[in-house]
């Protein structure tokens, strides 16, 4: 490991324009790079930090086939709202471009033409996955089929999602187009290779011997690997979006995405520094950083690598991979397609300018050596608990005093007490340790060094009583104040590279804008940073309490999502699985009894906004008027349930769906077709007839 390090070059994962950002995203990667980026930069140490969107890949194609429009549609409108997302939660690239740029193309094209040009891919006769149907190759996650490594449905040609293994489509069992859903047939196609296995030595030793500091989930990553045997890779696609292979006889092929997406941290640097981006690139003294999820670990370590040594010219390769683990949201897996996740533009709208509080809640739980579980209750104990009660309850009683007792200027340290020195000296020690772990890329660590700085203040607070010295001893309230706000200063520098919008709110507090010297990351645990008779603005709360109606609408907006994801596969697998259902266990006739099935009658109905599938009823069960939300708008219209005279389950469990009180079931039946229809009295009964 290179020590002489002049410069840091800071990469993080290029997201796929096919999707907003969420928490998970946040977590693994960008957080973490943004407080390495930003504690770089107040060591004074030159940095740059690169992403941009990823716009190649069949992701997008898929997107873009599933919403009716173009590809270029959907990197268009998304790399607007990913951009902006990482804007409002302060994630400060110095630039953030997108793999359709100009130069990217020119890039890439260049860099494969290279290799190509030297004999460094190996050309191949293959015979590939087809869809008659659609008249094209299924590569990657144009095809879907059977896990062979964990038995899970619906895994893609290029990955398993469900047990995270790489695969290829000939690992598919019964494998099907994800276009057409045809059986594909296997027909012959060429494409370049990047030959692996001949890199493997190399990396072996790069890898293996020279990188055992790397973290070990990427260590081991990169050891199976290698232990298993590299194969040559394909670097080419059949697909019409992309970065066209640029030679002859290449027609109707692309760059793979794999290929062309980590050449976007080349062209994007080359974007904002068209001279200078060679001394980022090309040379031992920049260190380079790849920030990234544990499903990208291949590609950085190995695929990467491996191109940046066929190049040569100079091509540095990173010192380090710190790669995360996987965020859980409430207990499952987060999922797009799910709807499982919490989107960073609906938390914006719902925690208006609480952007720290989620920055905070992320990296105190980061997934940093395993997968972790974010939850709503743990976001709002972090924050009511940790920001609110303890460095922020500090900040301000601090301020609130010094204004009381000292007209908001700070007093001088005029009657020292050896609890002061004890207090103050801990602070080059906490310093120490948040530089340690930030250096070794463990996040969750730094970040709770820096709450035991606000753990500390408080903690002297408490000790020492300054609203109960008060008048009756102004000089030693002087110094008891005079060392809080000390702590004050410390903690805005602190925790600076975690969370940049409320110490800006703090260094407005402190006013340490009319200072001389900027709060620089060296002050930290210096004597007296605030010098005496330092005037203060006035105090402001820096965080606000989370309230239970606030967490409990989220996680209600969760289980909404959960009851229409449910409804939505019992339906499919209706549809998929043969008319008469197999038989159910036995039941006794007193759980027979326990069900109230009844007679009702719809008064009203009305879809449910923002659903294709729920309608709203409200029905006379003979008992009483209520309300069932049910998901049978695809089968009956409104009109046609008026009027309708329906059995239901009476006594099922109420439960809320969409925000709707729903209190019982219609019961329905499935027809041949598997269209679900309503079960009516073969003649007018009134309402509430028990039926059984
Ligand atoms: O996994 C992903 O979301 C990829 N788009 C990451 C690409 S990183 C880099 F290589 F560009
Ligand atoms: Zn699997």
């Amino acid at each position: 490991m290179n020590t002489n390090y002049k410069r840091n070059l800071v990469t993080c994962a290029l997201p796929y324009a096919n999707g907003p950002i969420h928490i998970g995203h946040l977590a693994g990667v960008y957080v973490p790079a943004d407080i390495y980026v930003r504690y770089l930069r107040m060591r004074g140490r030159e940095t740059l930090f690169v992403c941009g969107s990823d716009e190649h890949g069949v992701p997008i194609t898929i997107k873009a086939r599933k919403e009716g429009c173009t590809p270029q549609d959907i990197v268009d409108k998304y790399h607007g709202i990913i951009k902006n997302s990482f804007a409002d939660f302060g994630i400060k690239f110095d630039i953030y471009s997108r793999t359709s740029s100009k130069i990217h193309y020119k890039t890439a094209s260049e860099f494969f033409k290279k290799l190509y040009d030297e004999g460094k891919f190996v050309e191949r006769e293959s015979e590939q996955y087809y869809d008659e149907e659609a008249k094209c190759f299924l590569a990657d996650r144009y095809i879907v089929g059977t896990c062979s490594k964990c038995g899970a449905e619906g895994a893609y040609g290029d990955q398993c999602e469900k047990c995270g293994s790489t695969l290829s489509p000939d690992e598919l069992i019964d494998p099907h187009s994800a276009i057409s859903g045809a059986k594909p047939v296997k027909k012959m196609t060429k494409h370049w290779y990047l030959p692996l296995d001949e890199y493997e030595p190399w990396l072996k030793e790069w890898i293996l011997e020279g990188h055992k500091e790397w973290k070990s989930n990427v260590y081991g990553q990169c050891k199976s690997w290698l232990d298993g045997g590299l194969q040559p890779r394909a670097v080419s696609r059949d697909l019409d979006w992309g970065v066209p292979v640029p030679v002859e006889g290449a027609e109707g092929k692309v760059l793979y995405v794999w290929f062309d997406a980590p050449i976007g941290y080349i062209s994007n640097t080359i974007e904002l520094l068209p001279d200078e981006w060679e001394k980022w690139w090309k040379s031992k003294e920049t260190k380079l950083v790849h920030f990234i999820g544990k499903d990208n670990i291949v590609f950085h370590c190995i695929v990467f690598p491996s191109m940046l040594k066929a190049y040569g010219d100079g091509y540095i390769l990173p010192d380090n991979v710190p790669a995360n683990e996987f965020l859980n949201l409430e207990g499952e897996k987060i999922s797009t397609s799910q709807n499982w996740a919490v989107w960073l533009h609906e938390y914006l709208e719902d925690f208006p300018g609480q952007q720290d509080v989620l920055r905070y809640a992320l990296c105190a739980n980061a997934p940093e050596t395993k997968d972790n579980d974010f939850t709503w209750k743990e976001f709002q104990t972090r924050n009511n608990s940790e920001l609110v009660a303890i460095f922020g309850n500090f900040v301000n009683r601090a301020v609130v005093l010094t204004h009381k007792y000292f007209n908001g200027e700070v007093p001088a340290n005029a009657k020292p007490e050896q609890i002061d020195t004890e207090t103050l000296s801990q602070i080059p020690d906490i310093r120490k340790a948040i530089e340690d772990n930030l250096e070794n890329y463990k996040f969750r660590e730094a970040l709770k060094e820096a709450m035991n700085l606000a753990r500390l203040g408080n903690k002297y607070l408490a000790d020492t009583e300054p609203w109960k010295v008060g008048q009756s001893d102004l000089e030693r309230t002087a110094s008891i104040l005079n060392v809080s706000l000390q702590i004050c200063a410390n903690l805005t520098i602190a925790f600076a590279p975690f969370l940049p919008f409320s110490v800006e709110k703090l260094n407005h507090i402190l006013n340490v804008a009319v200072l001389d010297s900027a709060l620089a990351w060296d002050e930290l645990g210096k004597d007296g940073i605030l010098p005496v008779g330092h005037k203060l603005n006035k105090a402001e709360l820096l965080f606000a309490k989370i309230e239970d109606a606030q967490v409990e609408a989220q996680i209600a907006k969760l289980n909404a999502t959960k009851v229409a994801n449910e409804a939505a596969a019992a339906e499919k697998a209706a549809q998929e699985e043969p008319v008469i259902a197999p038989a159910k266990a036995e039941c006794t006739f007193d759980e027979f009894q326990a069900m109230d099935i009844r007679t009702a009658t719809v008064l009203e109905a009305e879809r449910v906004p923002k659903t294709d599938k729920l309608l709203k009823l409200t029905i006379d069960t003979g008992l009483d008027t209520r309300t069932i939300v049910s998901g049978i708008a695809e089968y009956y219209t409104p009109e046609e349930m008026v009027g309708k005279q329906i059995c239901i389950l009476a006594n099922l469990q109420p439960r809320k769906i969409r925000g709707i009180e729903s209190k019982g079931m219609i019961l329905m039946a499935q027809q041949e077709d598997g269209k679900m229809r309503i079960v009516s009295p073969e003649e007018k009964l009134i309402n509430g007839a028990c039926i059984g």
